[in-house]
């Protein structure tokens, strides 16, 4: 925790002296070596690979190094992270995964969020009265939906990858089997949800030394349950995990936590391609996650308010700009809580909600220099305008094939449940589900219909896997945890490159900011100076200070260079080049 602060401490010390300057610091940066500002990405030629994790960074840096392309790296990394970052590094949890093919110029959208279970019902959590049981949701396996992550990075590597599946799986067996060296953030993070883990037996042992002792950075840990779960899913692929010997275990062991999930949820599982979503803002493409995430449709839809006012003008975290940024966000999560949730179940205005017109109208209601007041301010009409604890990484290889990833056990460590036998910890992603109208989420997120539960229906989210094109080339990736947070995070990554044009070090660690119309708060990071929460409090808002927001993990291309910054936020993570590039070998 020290470190933590120390860390965010000379980060914000920077930044505060940075915010006295910062309209001088508004030129042209270079674009090789960017001296503007007082933080500096990693840099690269062949490839790199970002994540909240340096070992499953390495071992994605060394798959592209091996020939890997992109997409073979992303999955490593994704299997790796379940092994080292098992609080949202996962194989029973959900996401969304980008992938950018530049020969072809293709890009793909991979939904592999989880599902509602076949006999899942809309008042599944309430109890008598009426109220909502929120510990059933949240602690216990009834709140686990059907899980989609195996499904969704078999899928990728099978589809889109080089190599084959037990290649790219390989190093994460060999380090849950031999045992890896535990981290100083992997050691923090058990320690401080060791109340939940503890709870569950299989949890205990799992994430604990004998006598349930804590583990210390630099204690080797050892994961031979998983080991050899993924060892099953190298050799069967898809069929290890949802059939077979581990989906029977999974059942078992759903039903003696309280859960409803049935083989027969399981063997239906598919992951989805969809049309990548796309917007523009300032020139550049934004190719983003359509619904069932929120992120992408609300991402295009504040940049697109943003447009209407000269925000590089004003400069970074001036009380103009946060309060317009704000005042777009206080629209976009409005609109969200009415009009988002699985497109096979209801129809999303996703046309209306992106449309600049729309975003005109909603920018015209804006008046500078005077806070809204949530309650006064409802969801829009977008359709008059129709003619639609969390990890991310990013990865590049040489041949500028990018993946932008974002999955999630929902919580840190799901429910905090693991299935004995697997290694495998439970998500509890039935609460991003509206599970009764008017009454909020864990994140204080409203919903309605939209949002129902429904059997088979995909819950709301707001993963927000981005990418940015410059010319129709690649120029980012990024994305971010954060729950409700992780879209207005990578909105303020996306401003901060495009308005303020940070280099990706800079735009990844400047203070954010965030508002998601309920509650009616800013919340401010550490480092946005007290001039500008003072102008933004007589402007009407109310300020909460001192929480840290989100942990992008980006990349950008510039010219064939690659430059990578792994959220200072959080310790442990790392953008890490690969040695050589992809080129090497053919495509299996
Ligand atoms: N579980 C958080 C999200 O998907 O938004």
């Amino acid at each position: 925790m020290y470190f933590k602060n120390a860390v965010l401490g000379l980060i914000f010390f920077l930044f505060a002296f940075l915010s006295v300057s910062s309209a001088a610091t508004e030129t042209q940066s270079s674009p090789i070596i960017d001296y503007t500002w007082p933080f500096h990405p990693e840099y690269s030629k062949n490839g790199m690979v970002v994540s909240e994790d340096s070992l499953a960074s390495q071992i994605g840096a060394d798959i592209l190094s091996q020939g890997g392309n992109a997409v073979d790296a992303a999955v490593a990394v994704g299997f790796s992270l379940a092994v080292t970052l098992p609080k949202a590094g996962n194989l029973a949890g959900g996401g969304f995964m980008l992938i950018h093919l530049n020969t072809g110029d293709k890009n793909i959208a991979l939904d592999y969020r989880e599902v509602a279970p076949l006999n899942a019902s809309a008042n599944m959590y309430l109890n008598q009265d009426g109220s909502v049981n929120n510990d059933s949701i949240r602690y216990t396996a009834k709140g686990t939906a059907v899980p989609g992550t195996v499904a969704g990075l078999v899928y990728a590597q099978q589809h889109y990858g080089r190599l084959k599946l037990s290649e790219v799986m390989k190093p994460a067996i060999t380090i849950a089997e031999q045992g890896f060296p535990v981290s100083f953030a992997l050691s923090q993070s058990l320690e401080s949800r060791k109340e939940r883990l503890l709870v569950c037996e299989t949890s205990a042992k799992t994430f604990f030394k004998a006598g349930k002792k804590d583990y210390q950075p630099g204690d080797m840990m050892k994961r031979t349950d998983l080991a050899n779960t993924l060892k099953i899913i190298a050799e069967k692929g898809n069929s290890g995990f949802y059939q077979g010997r581990i989906a029977e275990l999974f059942v078992k062991g759903i039903k003696q936590h309280g859960g409803i999930i049935r083989l027969e949820d399981l063997k239906q599982y598919r992951p989805i391609e969809r049309d990548v979503l796309m917007g523009n803002y300032r020139g550049y493409q934004i190719a983003t996650m359509p619904p069932p995430s929120s992120g992408g449709v609300h991402l295009i839809e504040m940049l697109n308010i943003l447009e209407n006012f000269p925000l590089a003008e004003w400069g970074p975290n001036r009380s103009k700009t946060i309060q317009i940024m704000v005042e777009a966000m206080r629209s976009a999560y409005a609109d969200r809580s009415k009009y988002l949730g699985d497109p096979a179940f209801y129809k999303v205005p996703v046309t209306g909600l992106i449309s600049k017109l729309y975003a005109k109208k909603l920018a015209s209601e804006i008046t500078l220099g005077k806070a809204r007041n949530s309650n006064k301010l409802g969801p829009d009409n977008p359709i008059p305008y129709e003619s639609p604890q969390t990890t991310h990484f990013s990865v590049i290889d040489s041949d500028g094939n990018m993946v932008s990833n974002t999955y999630t056990l929902n919580f840190s460590y799901g429910n905090g449940h693991t299935i004995a036998g697997t290694g495998i910890v439970l998500n509890n992603e039935m609460d991003d589900f509206s599970v009764k109208p008017g009454v909020a989420n864990a994140y204080g997120l409203l919903g309605g219909e939209a949002n129902s539960i429904k059997p088979g229906k995909r819950p709301l989210s707001s993963m927000t896997p981005t990418f940015i094109f410059k010319d129709g080339k690649p120029y980012a990736a990024t994305g971010s945890p954060g729950g409700s947070t992780i879209i207005t995070v990578v909105l303020e990554t996306v401003v901060n490159l495009l308005d303020f044009n940070m280099n990706i070090a800079a735009a990844s660690s400047w203070p954010r900011f965030h508002h998601q119309w309920f509650p009616d708060v800013v919340y401010t990071e550490p480092g946005i100076s007290a001039d500008t929460i003072e102008n933004l409090q007589k402007m009407g808002y109310k300020i909460k200070e001192g929480r840290t927001l989100g942990s992008t993990q980006s990349i950008v291309v510039i010219d064939h260079n690659q430059y990578g910054s792994s959220d200072p936020r959080r310790t442990g993570g790392a953008a890490i080049a690969a040695k050589s590039g992809s080129k090497t070998i053919e495509h299996k």
